[in-house]
């Protein structure tokens, strides 16, 4: 991953902790009562992939297993991870996509709502992602992939030759040379792999994405709904489709793109689609960005644009993340695809102990505030969760105290000790397991392997609690803590 050029070393340490009646008496422990969304406390784990379903999206016992671990810390709610709504194979990513998920995803929820007592709310982060192909071998990009055409055979003096021939010279080509020759959708998709975008609209499935979608994410909802959860979050966030149309870099003339009310167009058409098909009673929110971190990005002011309207429409929640774009990712090997957070946006979306000035904590927490803002000056006050390097009572405290967040949303501290919630609220603060913001996690989850953390192999791995990951040397789910 992208570091800081200054490479300051931090490490998380937390000045005090509060008493069990301070706790209680918090504004983190205050409930939320919301229309649709009623949170006992206002903390939030935001989704997180483990890499737990089976090849087929299906929920797996290591998929309850984890949710059933954080439910035990009894945050006010839990978002499941990034899941498909295409009937498409996605790997051991989860899957909405038919009818036939429905009685896993059932399981979930009703082990998340034993674990945690029915004092959780959990809700399903729907996604959908465009076509990214693995960076190619040379030989079989030039050999199969590349389409020859009049421009190749112009640039190369070869108007005449076969395309055989062409294709064995821009082998032979060196990479400055082919910089001349190929375009540069071209030479992206031999250095990082090729990528489809929302502004491909010569291809029939991206041009009539407006009319898909809402039929997608609708149907998706209403399945959650059917499984027993309580809320879908929308995800309009990183380097996914509907991050793509809400993003300055959308150029799409058909109405879904250029200016930020046609970008936040399909995105509002989704919600209106899904909204249609699960109710007035139901939690309907989305996670989108602060700042999309790349050169020519959507921006903060985008950002508060873009809650206005959805708040304005009538979502639950505002979720934002930060950045975590495929625009400035690093060059995967071959054989890899590019993962999005591996550029400087993804820096900011997963900030890591070796930061700058600023540290990797709390950096989404002004932009959030700006957003929040914004919306309460349109008259509405839509919940806004903040979620970014947060991993103490105080910082959480002081979001809610200065009205710069409604919830807290804790990710890889979750992660790191699940108990955090319980341990704080009981005054034991003390024995929480802090995050390092090592990303070890972040680094399995880019090669699609079983997400741990790494501070849970110090407990003895042959615990009778320890479950173990596939390579036998990680535990799978947090050590077992009881009050
Ligand atoms: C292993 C891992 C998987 C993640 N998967 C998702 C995801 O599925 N959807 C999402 O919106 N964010 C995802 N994130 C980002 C987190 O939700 C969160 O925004 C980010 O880690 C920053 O918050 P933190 O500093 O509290 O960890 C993931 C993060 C990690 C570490
Ligand atoms: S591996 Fe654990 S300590 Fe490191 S960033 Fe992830 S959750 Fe935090």
């Amino acid at each position: 991953m992208w570091k800081p050029p200054e490479r300051i070393k931090y490490q998380t340490t937390v000045a005090r902790w509060p008493t069990e009646e301070e706790a209680v008496g918090s504004r983190l422990y205050s409930p939320l009562s919301s229309p649709n969304l009623s949170l006992e406390q206002r903390t939030w784990v935001p989704a997180m992939v483990p890499w737990r379903a089976s090849e087929e999206g299906d929920v797996t016992q290591d998929v309850i297993d984890w949710y059933a671990r954080f439910a035990e810390g009894m945050p006010g709610a839990i978002v499941v991870e990034a899941t498909g709504i295409r009937d498409i194979p996605s790997g051991p990513l989860l899957r909405i996509s038919d009818e036939r998920y429905v009685a896993g995803l059932r399981r979930l929820t009703d082990a998340v709502r034993e674990a945690s007592g029915g004092r959780t709310r959990l809700l399903i982060q729907l996604i959908d992602f465009l076509t990214i192909r693995r960076r190619p071998q040379p030989e079989a990009f030039f050999n199969r992939f590349l389409d020859v055409t009049a421009t190749h055979r112009q640039r190369l003096g070869m108007k005449q030759q076969d395309e055989q021939a062409v294709r064995q010279r821009l082998l032979s080509l060196s990479d400055s040379e082919l910089e001349d020759v190929l375009s540069p959708r071209e030479l992206e998709s031999l250095r990082q792999g090729y990528r489809e975008r929302v502004t491909d609209t010569h291809l029939p499935t991206v041009s009539t994405l407006p009319t898909t979608l809402p039929v997608l994410f609708a149907q998706a909802a209403r399945r959650a709904q059917a499984a027993g959860f309580d809320g879908v979050e929308l995800h309009y966030a990183h380097a996914y489709t509907m991050a793509s149309f809400l993003s300055a870099t959308n150029t799409r003339s058909d109405g879904y793109g250029g200016s930020r009310e046609h970008r936040v167009r399909l995105p509002l058409e989704v919600y209106e689609a899904v909204r249609a098909e699960v109710g007035e009673d139901y939690a309907v929110g989305c996670r989108f960005l602060s700042d999309e971190i790349i050169a020519t990005g959507s921006d903060v002011d985008d950002a508060c644009f873009f809650a206005k309207e959805f708040a304005l429409a009538g979502m639950d929640f505002l979720s934002l993340s930060r950045g975590g774009k495929f625009d400035d990712a690093k060059q995967p090997k071959v054989g890899w695809a590019a993962y999005p957070y591996t550029g400087q946006s993804g820096y900011e979306c997963m900030p890591a102990y070796l930061s700058d000035e600023r540290g990797p904590w709390g950096r989404n927490s002004e932009p959030v505030s700006q957003i929040r803002a914004a919306v309460h000056s349109a008259g509405m006050s839509t919940p806004i969760i903040s979620t970014g390097g947060i991993h103490s009572f105080d910082q959480a405290e002081a979001l809610l105290a200065e009205g710069k967040a409604d919830v807290v949303g804790f990710a890889r501290q979750a992660l790191a000790d699940p108990d955090w919630f319980q341990k704080v609220r009981l005054g034991r603060g003390n024995e929480v397991l802090l995050c390092r913001y090592s990303n070890y996690c972040e680094g399995l989850d880019q090669k699609h392997k079983q997400v741990t953390c790494e501070l849970w192999d110090r407990a003895a791995l042959d615990s009778p609690d320890a479950i173990l990951a596939t390579d036998g040397k990680r535990r799978l789910t947090a050590p077992r803590w009881s009050p």
